[in-house]
C-alpha cells in the first residue's frame, strides 16, 4: 500500500529547553521550509498555545499545497518513516522500510527493497531486483545491475540468528562509494570490519567480491580480480607509465601500485 498525502506531526524538545514542531508531508520533514515552528513550554494544561495552534494551521495549508517530492508507483511500499529525497522515483512492488535513507534524485527500480538501516546518496540507480540491506551504505550515483546481491552476514545459520545470539558473530557493513558501478548479478560479499567497493569502480556482471576493490579499477570473475582501470565517464583508461588521460573526456590519473587518483 502506498502512503496518501499524509500530514503528520511530530513535537520534540530542543537543548534550550523549547518544544519544536516538525510538520511532515510523505513523511518528509519540512524542517528547511519554514514548516516548524518554537514556542515556549507548553501551557499549563499541556496543551499547544493558540497562538501556536494559529500558525500550525496555516504552515499545514501551505504544505499541502506544496507538490509531492518523489514519486512512487502506486504498487509500491513506502513505510512510514522513510526518508526519501526529492526527485526520486521508486518503481513497481518495491519497497522502502521505515528509517531508509534515500537522497535525491535516485531511481529505485522494480522489486526492490530498503531496509531501514540502509542509506542510499543522491543520484544513485538501482536497477531491478535489489535487496539494499541493513548496513549498505551507497553513496552518490552509485549504480547497481539487475539482480546483484548484498550481504551482510557472512556465516549465517537460520537456527542462530545474529540479533539473538551476539556470541557468533554480527552483522557487517559494506560501502560502496561515490559513483561506483555494480554489474549485473554480482554478489558482494560482507567483511570485517567492512567491505568497501572503491569510488568509480566497475565491477563485471557475475562477479563474486571476496576483496575490497580499488578506486577505479574494473574486477571480473569468481573469485573477481582487477582486469583494468576505468575513467570517471566509464571508459577504459590504461596506463603505460604513471599518469595517463581518457581518450573520451580528458580526465587525467595517476597510478602507483593498485591505488589510483585523479589529477
Ligand atoms: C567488466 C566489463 C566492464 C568489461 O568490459 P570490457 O572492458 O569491454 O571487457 P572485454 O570484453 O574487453 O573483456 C576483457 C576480459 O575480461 C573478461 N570479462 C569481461 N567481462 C567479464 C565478466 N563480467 N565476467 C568475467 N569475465 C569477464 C573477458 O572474457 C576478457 O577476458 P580475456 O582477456 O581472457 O579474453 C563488462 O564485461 C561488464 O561485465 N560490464 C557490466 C555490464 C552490466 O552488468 N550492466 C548492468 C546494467 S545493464
Ligand atoms: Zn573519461
Amino acid at each position: 500500500m502506498i502512503l496518501e498525502t499524509q500530514l503528520s506531526q511530530e513535537i520534540t524538545k530542543t537543548s534550550s529547553g523549547f518544544n519544536k514542531l516538525i510538520l511532515k508531508k510523505d513523511n518528509l520533514a519540512y524542517e528547511n521550509l519554514h514548516s516548524f515552528v518554537y514556542w515556549d513550554l507548553l501551557n499549563k494544561k499541556g496543551t499547544i498555545p493558540k497562538e501556536a495552534l494559529k500558525s500550525i494551521e496555516l504552515i499545514k495549508k501551505s504544505i499541502n499545497h506544496m507538490p509531492k517530492n518523489y514519486w512512487a508507483h502506486k504498487t509500491a511500499n513506502i513505510q512510514k518513516g522513510a526518508r526519501i529525497g526529492k526527485g526520486t522515483k521508486v518503481w513497481h512492488n518495491s519497497q522502502i522500510i521505515n528509517g531508509a535513507q534515500i537522497g535525491e534524485d535516485c531511481v529505485i527500480g522494480h522489486n526492490c527493497l530498503i531496509q531501514s538501516r540502509a542509506k542510499l546518496g543522491k543520484g544513485v540507480k538501482l536497477e531491478s531486483n535489489i535487496d539494499v540491506w541493513d548496513l549498505v551504505i551507497l553513496e552518490d550515483y552509485v549504480f547497481v545491475g539487475p539482480s546483484a546481491v548484498f550481504t551482510n552476514d557472512i556465516n549465517p545459520r537460520a537456527k542462530y540468528p545474529k540479533k539473538k545470539y551476539p556470541q557468533h558473530g554480527q552483522w557487517l557493513p559494506t560501502l560502496v562509494r561515490e559513483g561506483a558501478t555494480i554489474g549485473a548479478n554480482a554478489t558482494i560479499i560482507s567483511a570485517k570490519p567492512k567491505r568497501i567497493i572503491g569510488k568509480w569502480a566497475l565491477v563485471g556482471a557475475g562477479a563474486v567480491i571476496v576483496k575490497d576493490v580499488p578506486d577505479y579499477a574494473i574486477v571480473v570473475g569468481v573469485p573477481s580480480k582487477v582486469i583494468g582501470w576505468v575513467c570517471e565517464c566509464g571508459n577504459k583508461i590504461n596506463f603505460k607509465s604513471t599518469r595517463t588521460s581518457c581518450r573520451i573526456c580528458k580526465r587525467k590519473y595517476q597510478k602507483k601500485g593498485d591505488k589510483v587518483w585523479r589529477l
